[in-house]
């Protein structure tokens, strides 16, 4: 049995991870302060610490317990959120990693894996975009990610920590938070279709990401935690090389619901990409991962769990 702490594991990837740890019979510890998660996403078993990650008295509270690895996935990622209120973003994504990675040089875990994002890139690059293009974040969000990315590339120079970045493309799945219409595309997108038969796209129709299942997400943390690549720092792209457009997103949605939906693509959020897909060749090579489950299969499985939660 190895020891593990999940931040964020009342969040929809953090829950995901933990379940994942726990049910392969680790102990997991999570800190959490309920902003955007839910108490009772915690998977059972998980020892649960109420507070902010960029608190110190917070992380103290872990001196009694001593970790294989971290996976820091706890963050403000709110497009929104991080134009109003940038400080909150910045220590929720920034001081809460300085904070943990010293924690790890402290008490000697030597393993950290980070919650990144695509986002990191910004618009300049043609897609796909591969791990080694040009980082030109446009959001404070993406400022503050790449800024956790750099701490992690001297902790691993200076300290010896093994750290590796995922950056993350969008993960939507069952378990995603269906009534935080701030964050998630696919879950904005199919909870307004089933709450009001009516989706409202921020922005073009043209748009598009790259969509990775839970599932697969989940897969890159683990294999992360445990890979044996010979640098210490390592930062990989989770992505399917695939682009989707909204108005195909949309169209995948609407097939999987029982009842007719209309569309409406108006105004835009600020900082947002006009369109990014990524290739997964960096982590393919080193870890062994690639996404597995299709946009369709997932849109399915996902919708099925969103409308029996309504029942
Ligand atoms: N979901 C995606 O598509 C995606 C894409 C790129 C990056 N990410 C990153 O992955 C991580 C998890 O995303 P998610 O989709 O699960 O989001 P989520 O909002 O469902 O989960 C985040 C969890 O962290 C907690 N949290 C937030 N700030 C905190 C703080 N300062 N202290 C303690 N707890 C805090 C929230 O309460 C929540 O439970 C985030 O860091 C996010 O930036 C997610």
């Amino acid at each position: 049995m190895k020891t593990y702490l999940v931040t964020g594991a009342a969040g929809f990837i953090g829950a995901a991870v933990a379940d994942r740890l726990v049910k392969e019979g680790n102990k997991v510890v999570t800190i959490d302060n309920l902003s955007t998660g839910f108490r009772e996403a915690i998977p059972e078993g998980v020892i649960f610490i109420e507070g902010d990650t960029f608190n110190p008295q917070i992380i103290a509270k872990l001196d009694n317990y001593k970790f294989d690895a971290i996976f820091h996935i706890a963050g403000q990622s709110g497009g929104v959120t991080c134009w109003k209120d940038p400080i909150y973003d910045l220590n929720s994504n920034v001081t809460s990693t300085l904070l943990l990675l010293n924690y790890c040089k402290e008490h000697g875990c030597k393993t950290f894996v980070y919650a990144s994002s695509m986002s990191v890139y910004g618009d300049e690059n043609p897609c796909p975009v591969r791990e080694d293009d040009e980082i030109k974040p446009k959001s404070f969000y993406a400022v503050g990610k790449n800024a956790s990315e750099h701490y992690m590339r001297i902790y691993s120079a200076e300290f010896g920590l093994k750290c590796t970045a995922l950056r993350l493309n969008n993960t939507y799945g069952p378990g995603q938070n269906m009534d935080n219409l701030l964050q998630g595309m696919v879950s904005i997108f199919m909870e307004q279709a089933i709450r009001n038969h009516h989706i409202h796209v921020m922005g073009d129709a043209k748009r598009y990401r790259d969509f990775v299942y839970i599932d697969d997400t989940v897969e890159a943390f683990i294999l992360a935690a445990n890979g044996k690549e010979k640098e210490l720092y390592n930062y990989y792209t989770t992505a399917t090389n695939r682009k989707t457009t909204c108005e195909r997103l949309v169209a995948e949605i609407m097939k999987n619901l029982p009842f007719d939906v209309t569309v409406e693509y108006k105004g835009r959020t600020q900082g947002d990409q006009f369109g990014i897909f990524c290739s997964y060749e960096k982590i393919f090579n080193a870890l062994g991962w690639e996404p597995k489950t299709t946009l369709e299969e997932g849109i399915k499985t996902m919708a099925a769990w969103a409308l029996q939660r309504k029942k």
